[in-house]
């Protein structure tokens, strides 16, 4: 799959932010002003996927400067791997890993809209604060459903304004992540083939937990 302008864009923005702002202004910043309790709540998501996963390998996408990644990768006893379209995160996100000592921890540059994963391959797909910058969500949520393994489950972020909830239902696969609403996700999420499970919300973020059918 060809990456689109858009998607060469937010890759060249993110990689720039990746050694500079990203960390003390958006992980430390925005995402505290504007999803409360989300960082917290995400940590709490990689330690449930790592329940899930087992031994199996964990996909985290986008892994950014795997802020998150690598307290996931702490708790997990199997393979975790991070992908990014940003060029940029994927060096810090594997600095990172290599001066904490994370062998569990691999990184790849890749494009969630046409992930290079085999179907079923992972026990647990993570996909954190992601969804609101891509062009493309439903594609996105449909990969991560691809490559989880069947009775396993995917755990999602996303900070939304989610303006979506004054437009009618019939619009949902229109709407842009960014305004979208719970019932956006929820509708992407199945018409990729996973049942929601648990849906939270944290001021501005929602929270899903979805399985693949076994
Ligand atoms: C707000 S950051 C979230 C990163 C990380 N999960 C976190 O919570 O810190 C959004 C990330 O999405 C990545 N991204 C944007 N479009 C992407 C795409 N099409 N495929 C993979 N990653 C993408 C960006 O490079 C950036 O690292």
């Amino acid at each position: 799959l060809k990456r689109t302008r858009a998607t060469r864009l937010i890759a060249r923005v993110y990689s720039f932010a990746a050694g500079t702002v990203y960390e003390p202004l958006v992980v430390n910043g925005s995402f505290r002003l504007l999803g409360g309790r989300l960082n917290e709540s995400i940590v709490e998501q990689g330690r449930m996927a790592a329940g899930f996963a087992g031994v199996m390998p964990l996909l985290d996408v986008p892994v950014g400067t795997a802020y998150f990644t690598s307290r996931t990768a702490r708790r997990h006893r199997g393979i975790v791997v991070g992908a990014d379209v940003a060029r940029g995160m994927v060096a810090s996100a594997a600095r990172l890993a290599r001066r904490e000592a994370l062998d569990n921890l691999l990184v790849v540059q890749g494009d969630i809209h046409s992930l290079p994963f085999k179907d079923d391959s992972f026990g647990a797909v993570m996909c954190s604060n992601g969804l609101q910058v891509m062009p493309n969500h439903r594609r996105a949520v449909t990969e991560l459903a691809r490559v989880l393994a069947p009775g396993k489950r995917v755990f999602v972020s996303v900070l939304t304004l989610p303006l979506a909830v004054c437009l009618p239902g019939s619009w949902s696969a229109h709407v842009p992540a960014v305004l979208g609403s719970a019932g956006v996700f929820v509708d992407a999420l199945t018409a990729a083939g996973l049942t929601v499970v648990s849906v939270r919300r944290s001021r501005l973020a929602l929270l899903f937990e979805a399985d693949k059918p076994a």
